[in-house]
């Protein structure tokens, strides 16, 4: 190695820690390192440019170069940089986003809670149901039901949710008082013999079950998202969550749906709870609500809820909950150009006019010798690979199949996310038509890549 410049480039990065990387792996081997983005492209250290069809964690939904998010970062950085918004202080924008986040919802009388993160948004989220309990002398209504491959964040608590049991046994969790429940894959978890709408009743069977040994008495909240993406964009079969909801309603169970992912047109509505027909009672929000520029989320919760928080507060005097990041200015201006732009552009409404173009280039690929199954709603889709070779099953060949496409995809110039046996593909939303075939011709290279 001559040049210095590749020497150093060679040895890797010593002192980051990378989340969802092999930590040796960064240590030996320099990561992606990206220096600029425009649309939905963005480019690396060396100039290479891949178009990204993962938006970063899917939370980039305007792309890389958005003036109109830049502008108002600038604008809210120069008025006032920030003010913690707790102990009955706060600034204008984030009065004004609670406002339009309100009325944007389709749970009503909404009342809204900032945080930073996704995370916090699911965990404060939870924090709000014990708090309500706790006012209606039902403290011990806490647990929590949640599906297993779900995400619903980082945190202890949030990652107790989710995931797998080899990512629980890892961490030593759940902590106290979750409870999880199968993920609603037809394709993967259905018995061959079953119909999607038997599938549909062992899926409701399993919750009432837990229902009834645990009691109704001691469980809190139901955590799910509209769409599983970490379980591989699982859409939940027809029925699902109407009756999900109805069961938890007879419980006095409440229906948190997380739409850190499927909020701000995603599916092609504004959330997921429009795209698939239902009310929770809390929302978290996070991620395209301010189009990733700067870290915002929100928990979003119902009126008669909220009531009850208030009630309580008066009581204890306050409500002994803040964050001093919650509600950054910065965010909440950036976040109120986002909700701007997205009604200005009928950003669902785009995402529905090009969804049948990336439908129809997603569903061409079934027929691949290296595909099991394809899934897509809005601008959001998954490529389920088949495993090689006689262990057709194993997550081992599958994991090193899905391993080589996403860098034989890389190599073309396109980046993916591959969660399990998927790939899951969700661009930015301002993608182009264009811009489409040229993911899906990338897309497919890569795949015949790596079944040779
Ligand atoms: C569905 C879902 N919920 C919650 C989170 C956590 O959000 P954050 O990473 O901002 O804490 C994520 C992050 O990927 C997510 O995908």
């Amino acid at each position: 190695m001559n040049n210095p410049v590749e020497a150093i480039r060679n040895t890797g990065v010593e002192r980051l820690m990378l989340g969802f990387s092999n930590l040796r792996e960064t240590r030996e081997q320099r990561p992606m390192v990206l220096t600029k983005g425009d649309g939905v492209f963005v480019t690396d250290e060396d100039g290479k440019r891949f178009l990204d069809a993962s938006a970063s964690f899917y939370c980039a939904a305007l792309g890389y170069s958005n003036e109109r998010l830049m502008q108002a970062a600038i604008r809210q950085m120069q008025d006032m940089p920030f003010y913690v918004s707790a102990q009955q202080r706060t600034v204008p924008v984030v009065i004004e986003l609670a406002e339009r986040l309100a009325a944007l919802s389709p749970i009503p009388d909404a009342h809204v809670a900032f945080g930073a993160t996704g995370s916090e948004a699911n965990e404060f989220a939870l924090k709000f149901m014990r708090y309500r309990n706790t006012y209606l002398g039902k403290p011990e209504k806490k647990k929590m039901i949640s599906r297993l491959g779900s995400y619903h964040g980082g945190t202890l608590l949030t990652a107790g949710l989710g995931g797998s049991k080899t990512l629980h046994d890892a961490f030593a969790l759940p902590m106290e008082d979750h409870l999880l429940v199968s993920q609603p894959d037809f394709f993967n978890n259905a018995t061959p013999d079953e119909t999607e709408a038997d599938f549909t009743d062992r899926m409701i069977g399993e919750v009432e079950q837990i229902i009834a040994q645990e009691g109704a008495a001691t469980i809190g909240a139901f955590v799910a998202e509209p769409l599983s993406f970490s379980a591989g964009l699982v859409i939940p079969p027809e029925g699902y969550f109407n009756r999900l909801t109805t069961l938890l309603a007879e419980n006095d169970i409440l229906f948190i749906d997380d739409e850190v992912i499927t909020g701000y047109g995603r599916t092609g509505q504004m959330y997921g709870a429009n795209t698939l027909g239902f009310v929770p009672d809390i929302m978290s929000c996070a991620k395209a609500m301010s189009g990733a520029y700067f870290p915002i989320s929100a928990t979003i919760v119902a009126g008669d809820i909220y009531r009850d928080l208030e009630a309580h507060s008066d009581l204890q005097g306050l409500f002994a909950h803040a964050g001093t990041y919650a509600g950054h200015p910065v965010g909440a201006a950036v976040a109120l150009e986002m909700l701007n732009i997205i009604d200005e552009t009928d950003l669902p409404g785009q995402v529905r006019e090009k969804a049948p173009v990336f439908a129809r280039r997603l569903e061409a690929l079934a027929d691949h010798p290296a595909v099991a199954d394809v899934r897509t709603i809005g601008l959001a889709g998954a490529v389920q690979l088949k495993a090689e070779g006689a262990n057709a099953t194993a997550a081992g060949a599958l994991a090193d199949t899905g391993k080589r496409l996403a860098a034989a995809a890389e190599a073309r110039g396109l980046i993916i996310r591959i969660t399990g046996p998927s790939a899951v593909i969700a661009p930015p939303l301002i993608i182009s038509l264009e811009e489409i075939d040229l993911l899906f011709d990338r897309f497919e290279a890569a795949l015949d890549d790596v079944t040779g």
